[in-house]
């Protein structure tokens, strides 16, 4: 099985990375996948959430195509009117199925035998770095000495972070459960960082004070304790990591943000799409 995954694609952020889309399809058929996987962050917007994922029409029916919702996906605003971020959450499990995509955070799937669990994840503050001894106070409130994590404006959850990150935990958690006796091996997908070793520390802020909404270390416990996981695919940190942790290979492939372009959109995407061969 050949499985090719990306995320952060961010379609709305630049003209860059709405220009990258069609390279990163154009990857993906060549590539001749049997699955692909973005792992969150498309677009805030439905309708450009949409049509980014309409670009991946052309691409052999033969391939499955599955995503993660990201935070950004599931950030509220005026275009998306009253309804709050777990009403988006269920509004791309639709959108994705009009594309061809399934969400794993609607169900997980089973492919060949392997199983493709996945859930968009959330933070508990457990990757601060107790190094600035900030208050939880302010990682609650996602402000600190003048810096602010957006989810604050944007994430609508109606329930706090530390509630969020432990329900989609379980959420990960009945997702294995649900599957584990009829795959040959599972393939955990989160938008949210897994492992404390794929977070970036500068010991500097306000970087380290948004370490602490990278994700969970619980995602990465299940991970870890699950011994039918092989990989485990994320994003949402815009750095790329391709790391075996506790025997759980750890794969991050983001596109990022593009406001400074490289100068092959071509080229940048091939590098993008992180492939994994399982025999
Ligand atoms: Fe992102
Ligand atoms: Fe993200």
């Amino acid at each position: 099985m050949r499985i090719g995954v990306t995320s952060d694609i961010h379609t709305d952020i630049s003209p860059g990375n709405s220009q990258i889309i069609k390279h990163i399809a154009e990857a993906v058929k060549e590539a001749e996948l049997d699955v692909f996987i973005i792992c969150g962050d498309i677009s805030a917007n439905v309708m450009v959430f949409s049509r980014t994922l309409g670009a991946f029409h052309h691409i052999d029916s033969d391939c499955k195509k599955l995503l993660v919702a990201g935070n950004h996906d599931i950030w509220t605003s005026q275009t998306t009117g009253k309804i709050d971020s777990n009403d988006k959450y269920k509004l791309i499990t639709a959108i994705a199925s009009e594309h061809d995509f399934h969400h794993l955070g609607d169900s997980p799937v089973i492919i060949d035998k392997i199983g493709f669990c996945g859930t968009i994840g959330w933070y508990d503050y457990s990757y601060r770095n107790d190094k600035h001894n900030i208050p939880i106070k302010y990682y609650m409130k996602k402000f600190f000495q003048g810096s602010v994590w957006n989810d604050v404006n944007y994430a609508k959850w109606g329930k706090s972070d530390i509630e969020m990150a432990r329900y989609f935990e379980n959420e990960l958690q009945n997702q294995i459960n649900s599957i584990k006796n009829g795959v040959s091996r599972i393939i955990a997908v989160t938008h949210h960082v897994p492992f404390k070793e794929c977070v970036k520390y500068k010991d500097k802020l306000p970087w380290d004070f948004f370490s602490a909404f990278m994700g969970s270390v619980g995602l990465g416990e299940i991970c870890l304790k699950e011994p039918l996981i092989t990989h485990a695919l994320f994003g949402h940190t815009h750095a790329n990591f391709n790391v075996n942790i506790k025997g759980v290979q750890a794969v991050c492939s983001p596109v990022g943000y593009l406001t400074d372009p490289p100068k092959s959109l071509s080229q940048y995407a091939r590098q993008k799409l992180h492939i994994i061969d399982i025999a």
